[in-house]
């Protein structure tokens, strides 16, 4: 299995992304300032992920405190999380992790119990390991969307390197083909950086998965011909309403689904979901560097100078989806229902 983020002695470990496909290697960070850095660079990136990394790097953060009174110590770890907090600001699950491991610091002092930080690791520790299982409970439950010889298009990578391991929409994708249904995966390069065409198109391959490559602009045509069953995409957070924030190119396949009668799927665990916000207006959406358009990888792509607007994500209209898939059951429309339903534990 992908192991794309784990703690080893008092550090954290993961899979460089920028490196991939070309060269497998690790970055092993000892201080919460390189978990920032390596989220903020995308050596880290899928919402999942993010989070995993953020609980591990706050955990980092924690151990470098010096031994001080229970109040500044809880004032410093905050600290630490709104700096940790501010490294991205679209996926949910940075600050849904962020907020678990301050409520389990609030516990422990509560307690009374002497040694937070240990308690913090352990915490982080469980969030990557709930993320593995939750990716495989999502993969049981949406593999039922998908027939014997779909063909199946997917955008950006909601995969093992995205979550801790598995994967989420790509989660969906492996339990299906596990199963021992006949899938074949077009896979969106998705521009600006290609989490598609570097990410997806490696993890099809090193397991086997039929996949074919495809530019963003071809999915649209693949669609007319007939040869896209079903989209399946991940989420970096979902509203109340169910409109969904995902890589930017999202939103246009969901139309091009709509006007193709294909359905659309979503998968992504409850920690995706913002509970808080009504509509995906209130999501913030982050805008990247110019130079991820204007070159790839230091190749320039277009004459210096030009204007240029990078928005990593667009929102997703809670209309055009068919389902979200969660570890806790397919929500179907109406979503704000169904979602409803999700916070209260009643699915
Ligand atoms: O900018 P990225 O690579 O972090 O964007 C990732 C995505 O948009 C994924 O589709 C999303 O996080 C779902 S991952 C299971």
């Amino acid at each position: 299995m992908i192991r794309t983020i784990f703690w080893k002695n008092r550090s954290v470990v993961m899979i460089d992304q920028n490196a991939l496909p070309q060269t497998e290697c690790r970055i092993v960070c000892t201080d919460y300032r390189q978990v920032i850095a390596a989220i903020r660079n995308l050596a880290v990136r899928g919402a999942p992920a993010i989070g995993v990394a953020a609980a591990m790097g706050a955990a980092l953060g924690a151990l470098a405190l010096p031994p001080q009174p229970t109040k500044a110590f809880r004032e410093k770890f905050h600290s630490i999380c709104d700096e940790i907090a501010a490294a991205r600001p679209t996926a949910r699950n940075l600050f849904w992790a962020l907020e678990r491991m301050k409520k389990r610091l609030d516990e422990v002092i509560r307690a009374g119990k002497s040694n937070p930080t240990a308690v913090l690791a352990q915490e982080a520790r469980r969030i990557c390991a709930e993320d593995i299982a939750i990716n495989r409970q999502m993969g049981r439950q949406g593999s039922v969307l998908l027939s014997d010889g779909d063909q199946v298009l997917t955008h950006c990578n909601a995969g093992a390197l995205a979550t801790a391991g598995y994967g989420t929409a790509l989660g969906v994708i492996r339990a299906a083909h596990a199963g021992g249904k006949k899938l074949h995966v077009y896979v969106d390069e998705t521009r600006p950086v290609l989490q598609g065409a570097r990410l997806t198109a490696w993890e099809m391959k090193k397991e086997k998965i039929p996949a074919t490559l495809i530019c963003d602009n071809m999915a649209g045509s693949l669609m007319h011909q007939g040869k896209i069953d079903k989209v399946i995409v991940g989420a970096d957070r979902i509203a109340a309403n169910g409109d969904t924030a995902n890589k930017i190119g999202t939103y246009p396949l969901a139309v091009l689904a709509r006007v193709h009668r294909i359905p659309f799927y979503i998968a992504a665990p409850v920690s995706t979901f913002d509970f808080s916000i009504k509509t995906g207006e209130e999501i913030p959406i982050e805008e990247r560097r110019d130079d991820e358009v204007t070159a790839f990888r230091g190749v320039p792509a277009a004459p210096k100078g030009i204007k240029v607007y990078n928005p990593a994500f667009d929102v997703t209209p809670a209309r055009l989806i068919t389902a979200i898939v969660t570890e806790k059951g397919i929500l179907a429309p109406p979503l704000p229902a169904a979602i409803s339903r999700l916070q209260k534990g009643r699915i």
